[in-house]
């Protein structure tokens, strides 16, 4: 047999709700599995250069914990990948390799595993659920993990949503945009982010865009990671008199992810202020307009 599936990218957080929130985007990859003779890879696409094509590689060993846990043997696999995701930019690209590297896995054995072990599985390997939940699921979700099992609600976007990602050109591990955060914070500043975050989630559920800007406000992540998104400022304060919605980092960056109404005339008037902010600050970036998958 053989087995293909197709996962969103995502964005995490949506500015407060950092390691809670997610939204699938329309951008994807796919990843096909079947069992062979002996393990090859067929990795497509510019963002796949550079990856291992032995058995260490990531959407191998992902493989091999869903056979493990169903209890079945498949040792030799052809894994094929191609994906439209760029890679190490805050949109989900891990993410989407670890879900499509389970789904494809759990598919290729007839799907022995649920949904809700794969969720949990893949917010295991990722260490937030955000992302996974969102590639998984699809749509918004809002998610708990606890280290070893993962809840979530799936919230269908609001129909009038669109999405205008600005991608710079320089990458960003996870690890160095989470290693500038604090130990510690402030009551004042949880709070701040617990309000925000409940309402960001309520307003998302019940359609009301015009509470969407105000909700979108964060002092967990944002502020520590700001020098490293040099004219992220700029953009998070100005970006709402140029049409958008709301705007935050997409998941730990360097992207930037403005929430829009389709129905909104500035969307080139927006598209304009973002790229040429960026340039003043000497980052050529591209924007991207997409729709919650
Ligand atoms: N919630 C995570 C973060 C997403 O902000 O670090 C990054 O993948």
């Amino acid at each position: 047999g053989r087995s293909r599936v197709k996962v969103p990218a995502s964005t995490a957080n949506l500015g407060p709700g950092f390691d809670t929130l997610g939204m699938a985007l329309s951008l994807y990859a796919w990843i096909e599995m079947e069992e062979a003779a002996e393990t090859v890879f067929y990795l497509h696409g510019d963002e796949m250069n550079g990856l291992p094509r032995d058995k260490s590689n990531l959407l191998y060993q992902v493989a091999q914990l869903v056979f493990a846990e169903a209890g079945v043997s498949v040792p030799e696999l052809s894994i094929s990948m191609y994906s439209e995701i760029p890679l190490t930019r805050g949109l989900g690209s891990s993410a989407s390799a670890i879900v499509g590297a389970l789904a494809a896995a759990n598919a290729l054995i007839g799907s022995p595993l649920s949904h809700a072990k794969l969720f949990d599985m893949a917010s295991a390997l990722e260490k937030h659920p955000d992302n996974v939940g969102a590639s998984l699921f699809g749509g918004i979700i809002t998610a708990v993990w606890d280290g070893e099992h993962a809840d979530y609600i799936r919230i269908e976007p609001p129909t009038e949503l669109e999405v205008l990602v600005v991608i710079p050109e320089f990458e960003l591990s996870t690890s160095k945009a989470r290693g500038v955060l604090p130990r510690e914070v402030s009551v004042s500043d949880a709070v701040y982010n617990i309000s925000r975050t409940s309402l960001l989630t309520a307003a998302l559920s019940t359609g009301r865009l015009d509470l969407i800007g105000r909700a979108m406000q964060d002092r967990l992540h944002q502020p520590y990671r700001a020098p490293l998104v040099p004219g992220m400022e700029k953009l998070l304060a100005e970006a709402p008199d140029h049409g958008a919605l709301g705007i935050a980092l997409s998941g730990a960056g360097p992207t930037l992810l403005c929430l829009v109404d389709r129905n909104e005339s500035r969307k080139g008037e927006l598209e304009a202020f973002l790229k040429e902010s960026m340039l003043a600050q000497g980052i050529t970036a591209r924007t991207c307009w997409l729709l919650p998958d």
